[in-house]
């Protein structure tokens, strides 16, 4: 079984991209800047948008981290994105999803500059991506892409089964692994909460990708032997183990299916870093104009 290995691959990633920003400065180009807004104080988006300035420092990019109270109206925060688009020095911008109920999620992602757009979520882009034109991939799928590409997976001709339709990763995932590139050119099978049978279909993946947001949800009677599986789960669960008092599971049950699979993505480690490294490789993108 080979260990698809998100840590390592973005570490390299990141260096490649390093490695870019220095020769972009020395040209005397003015550095990457992506900017984030977070609104309230969910853990789990702390921890991510910690992770996303962190890592623009890693690469030598500028951050701005814009935050808000749980509270913020929604004009104020659709003001705040209209200032970000408006200004020359930042390249990228995303808004740490989920919202608050109180705002419209769609209003928000349709606010953001389709030139910014790195998250890749606005419906031009969506578009874009279905249609094979050049644009900003949403990071997870993206990241998922990579590691095939660069673990050399075999994807042509073969059954793929996403579980799970959320716009962030199951719908794009669909998407980019039925299209007629490499990694790609899938017969792709998209399930979902209504699906019957889930197991009776997932037993016939060549390739599984799970993004479902339930801790150990997969098992191995869930699958084919020889299967490669994308677990993109992150889920906190309580544990007596750790100092912290949780820790992270996936959506697949590593232990039951690691004999049968033929590769596999851990948790953490696997899909985690690389959503972040492909957000940095469209901030890049979109800071070389090379987009639109
Ligand atoms: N919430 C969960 N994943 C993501 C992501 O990739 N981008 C943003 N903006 N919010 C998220």
């Amino acid at each position: 079984m080979i260990l698809l290995d998100g840590k390592k691959t973005s570490s390299d990633i990141k260096d490649e991209l390093r490695k870019e920003v220095d020769e972009l400065v020395s040209s005397g180009v003015k550095k990457p800047h992506l900017a984030a807004i977070l609104v309230g104080s969910n853990g789990a988006s702390e921890t991510y948008v910690g992770a996303k300035v962190k890592a623009c420092e890693q690469v030598g990019f500028d951050s701005t981290l814009v935050r808000f109270n749980e509270d913020v109206s929604e004009l104020d925060l659709l003001n705040e994105i209209n200032k970000i688009n408006n200004n020359k020095n930042i390249d990228g911008l995303i808004v740490q999803l989920p919202l608050p109920n109180h705002i419209d999620e769609l209003k928000v992602t349709q606010a953001i500059n389709v030139e910014k757009d790195v998250d890749g979520f606005h419906p031009t882009n969506i578009g874009r991506m279905a249609l094979n034109l050049s644009t900003y991939l949403p990071a997870t799928p993206a990241g998922i892409m990579e590691l095939l590409s660069r673990y050399n997976i075999k994807t042509s001709s073969k059954h793929c089964v996403v579980v799970g339709r959320s716009h962030i990763v199951g719908s794009p995932m669909s998407i980019l692994m039925a299209r007629n590139n490499t990694p790609g050119n899938c017969t792709v099978t998209l399930t979902h909460s209504r699906t019957k049978n889930l197991k009776e279909i997932t037993r016939t993946a060549d390739i599984l990708i799970v993004a479902l947001g339930k801790a150990q949800f997969i098992n191995s009677e869930m699958i084919k032997d020889g299967a490669c599986i994308i677990d993109v789960g992150i889920n906190r669960v309580k544990s007596e183990k750790t100092k912290s008092g949780w820790k992270l599971l996936g959506d697949v049950d590593f232990d039951s299916v690691a004999n049968m699979c033929s590769s596999i993505t851990p948790v953490p480690g696997g899909v985690g870093p690389m959503t972040i490294a492909m957000l940095l490789k469209n901030t890049l993108k979109s800071a070389k104009n090379k987009c639109y």
